[in-house]
């Protein structure tokens, strides 16, 4: 099978791998984590995940080493940031050291799925929490799924690491201002699907969303939070609508060592005019350089691109950043796991 798979050409999409890993809650607590080789889930046409919304996720990766070893980034991160989401939707909480388990299991048991070094893919990690309960009344379920599963995948952009544009267009929130924006939940995507399918027909990669209550600040792009440099300073916003991305907070730490300043506040729209470099980073994204960003309402295009090359800056953080995800440099934050 990993004969056939053309490491390189690699999507951002789904493939079928051998074993994903299940847990349930029944009767007040979590049972034994359990493998199996089915791709589909059987639940009650009831449950609150269907009806209600109650389902959260996250999205972390493994990495291929040159020295073959297997690395995930940020596994407690992830684990803690489900125990928020499930907090914030009162879903049952999915114990820290049975999430990296499931995890690490998932892994290892697709392990031939895992991308070679050098490839430019890596394995991606969907763990999954639904809530099972049958209910009819808006209320929380008494019984939850846990899942997590693994898919090998290439850039979520197309472009890869090269700078792409992206739009302002202040019809469109995908979270409320005290809503569940700093939760990794379904509902915040279905939210941004039409705005974010109107952005790419335009040829946008993603839209840069502002803040919800007064649409004066900058919020995060889609799927990815935002960053800008300016005068040797990483800026990114603080928001009470966006999600705690570990990428984000990842970089804040890479660029704060290398010297960098860092201010981590509310980014005012007026602010994009002054930018050196523009950024969308996350998982998935990585960093992805913003080449252009054009704000549909007002009319106004900003540029943070030469020749269409990423900026210097950008590309230092999106190098340290790769290399201790793969291993090619120390790891003195202790980030990654070895398999
Ligand atoms: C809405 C949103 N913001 C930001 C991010 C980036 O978060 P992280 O770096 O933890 O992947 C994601 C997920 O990738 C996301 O879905």
């Amino acid at each position: 099978m990993e004969n056939t798979i053309n490491w390189s050409e690699l999507s951002f999409g789904y493939m079928k791998t051998d074993y994903n890993v299940r847990c349930y809650y029944r009767n007040g607590k979590w049972g034994e984590l359990e493998v199996s080789s089915s791709e589909i889930i059987n639940i009650h046409m009831s449950a609150t995940c269907l009806h209600y919304g109650q389902e959260a996720f996250e999205g972390l990766k493994a990495f291929r080493g040159k020295d073959g070893k297997i690395r995930i980034f940020r596994l407690d991160e992830n684990a803690k940031r489900m125990q928020s989401s499930a907090q914030g939707i009162k879903m049952a909480e999915f114990p820290i050291e049975k999430f990296e388990e499931a995890v690490l299991k998932a892994v290892k048991l697709n392990e031939r799925f895992v991308p070679p070094y050098g490839s430019g893919a890596s394995l991606y990690i969907r763990p999954l929490l639904i809530g099972l309960g049958a209910l009819i009344g808006v209320k929380p379920a008494d019984e939850y799924m846990f899942l997590v599963f693994v898919t090998p995948v290439g850039p979520y952009f197309k472009t890869g690491f090269k700078p792409a544009p992206v739009c302002i267009m202040r019809d469109y929130d995908r979270a409320a201002p005290h809503g569940t924006g700093t939760y990794k939940v379904g509902g915040n995507y279905a939210a941004s699907l039409a705005a974010g399918q109107k952005a790419q027909e335009k040829g946008y990669a993603a839209v840069l969303y502002l803040d919800p209550k007064e649409k004066k600040y900058l919020d995060e792009c889609g799927p990815a939070n935002f960053f800008a440099i300016r005068d040797n300073t990483y800026i990114t916003p603080a928001s009470t609508s966006i999600l705690p991305s570990i990428t984000n907070k990842s970089l804040i730490q890479l660029a704060g060592d290398s010297g960098l300043k860092v201010e981590r506040r509310p980014v005012p729209v007026e602010e994009l005019s002054t930018f050196e470099e523009a950024a969308e980073c996350g998982t998935a994204a990585v960093i992805t350089p913003i080449s252009r960003i054009d704000d549909l309402d007002e009319g106004k295009s900003y540029i943070y691109t030469k020749d269409g090359k990423p900026g210097v800056t950008c590309e230092k953080l999106y190098n340290e950043l790769l290399a201790i995800q793969t291993g090619d440099a120390p790891d003195p934050y202790g980030w990654t796991t070895v398999l």
